[in-house]
């Protein structure tokens, strides 16, 4: 039976580089046997403008039914000053809670090709091969209380930084068993100097470490953690750590790589459903500009065909197909260097679509 992928193409530059990953999804099917069902959905402040919700619960039936789904991004300063649980944002929060996809894989692998694109000297990240294991439905992102309020006479605002034993234990065996299919190491990232949750968070990762004796666990204040990534990023394999410091220590490890225009990632639960996005966001500053790189969403797509419709033999003729437009010297603006030929984002997506067939 075909598989069902929804497609929530979000704001910015979402519809953009969402429409390039399509095309590939459209190639694949039609030349290379991939069965699946195409459907799309309102999500974010294009659902808002629409419906008055960033998460309407049409398109919560379509992503329940799904098998997997495909995110651009949500947001854009036209929503941020809507009240709170009508911003686009909360929209991708809802759905990340409701889909319960705790797992979320941020790989950051720095292709060849682009080592002289990256913020750091190329002979520190040639080679870089990182997978980022953040948790993400809990957290100080979902925890309360939460608000800003009158006391004594003026405002205070208070969020919640909350983590259950079950919550760490199943993102900390999520870490442990992609390491295992890697490098062996796990290095979980935690501030348990100051913070009683990361302490918790600590001793459970430690608690999980016991049933895996062929894997190495090491602990890392997240301050510490942001200055090793860019001093000596090599040094990890798998990070494992929660949602807010995940969220910090991924965008600033898409650097290491050239772009956070490359950085992909797949949302999974327990069950090998997945919501696929790139790391970015809907970049207003260049949003309808065509200039945007959808190498990241592709990318996701690649993960989706290997965690959510069991085509990794798909997922690594994308991955190919990357490489290859890489090798030609074609770049979006945010990867270009000098010798190399910028292309905008339609013309990148094209040149992916041809070397699929490698
Ligand atoms: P951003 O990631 O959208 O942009 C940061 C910078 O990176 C910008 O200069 C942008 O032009 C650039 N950039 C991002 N993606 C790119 C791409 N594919 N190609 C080339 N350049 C790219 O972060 P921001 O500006 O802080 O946030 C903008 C909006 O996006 C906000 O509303 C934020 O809440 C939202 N956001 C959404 C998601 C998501 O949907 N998953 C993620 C992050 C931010
Ligand atoms: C991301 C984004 C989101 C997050 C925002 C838009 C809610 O930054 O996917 O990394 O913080 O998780
Ligand atoms: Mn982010």
């Amino acid at each position: 039976m075909s598989k069902k992928i929804l497609v929530l193409a979000g704001d910015g530059i979402g519809p953009e580089i969402v429409g390039e990953a399509v095309k590939v999804i459209g190639v694949l099917q039609r030349e290379y046997g991939l069965d699946v069902e195409l459907d799309s959905a309102l999500l974010g402040g294009c659902a808002v403008d629409a419906s008055g919700e960033p998460y309407p619960a049409a398109t919560q039936a379509k992503a329940r039914a799904a098998d997997a789904v495909l995110l651009g991004a949500v947001g854009g300063p036209q929503y941020d000053t809507l009240p709170r649980p009508q911003r686009p944002e909360r929209g991708l929060l809802a759905i990340r809670k409701d889909l319960n996809l705790f797992a979320n894989l941020r790989p950051a692998m720095v292709y060849p090709q682009l080592a002289a694109a990256s913020s750091l000297k190329p002979e520190l990240v040639a080679g870089l091969d990182i997978l980022i294991v953040r948790e993400l439905t809990g957290d100080i992102y979902f925890g309360e209380p939460r608000g800003i309020e009158q006391r004594n006479g003026e405002r205070v605002g208070f969020n919640t930084m909350i983590y259950s034993e079950s919550e760490i234990r199943r993102i900390v065996r999520v870490a442990f068993e992609a390491a295992r299919k890697r490098g062996g190491r796990v290095c979980s990232i935690d501030k348990m100097n100051v913070l009683e949750t990361t302490q918790l968070w600590r001793d459970v990762a430690e608690e999980v470490a016991r049933d895996y004796a062929d894997v190495s666990l090491s602990h890392m204040l997240v301050d510490n953690a942001a200055m090793q990534l860019v001093r000596n990023p090599k040094q990890f394999d798998v990070m494992v750590t929660g949602n807010i410091f995940g969220d910090i220590l991924s965008d600033e490890a898409s650097m290491l790589t050239g772009s956070i225009g490359m950085l992909p990632s797949a949302s999974l639960d327990e069950h090998g459903k997945g919501m696929y996005e790139p790391i970015h966001g809907s970049a207003p500053d260049i949003a309808g500009k065509g200039v945007a790189n959808p190498l990241a969403t592709i990318l996701s797509v690649a993960m989706m065909l290997r965690y959510s419709l069991e085509r990794a033999d798909l997922a690594e003729r994308v991955e190919r197909a990357v490489s290859r437009v890489l090798d030609q010297g074609l770049r979006t603006a945010d990867i270009w260097s000098a010798g190399c030929e910028k292309v905008g984002t339609v013309a990148m997506g094209a040149a992916v679509l041809a070397a699929l067939a490698d």
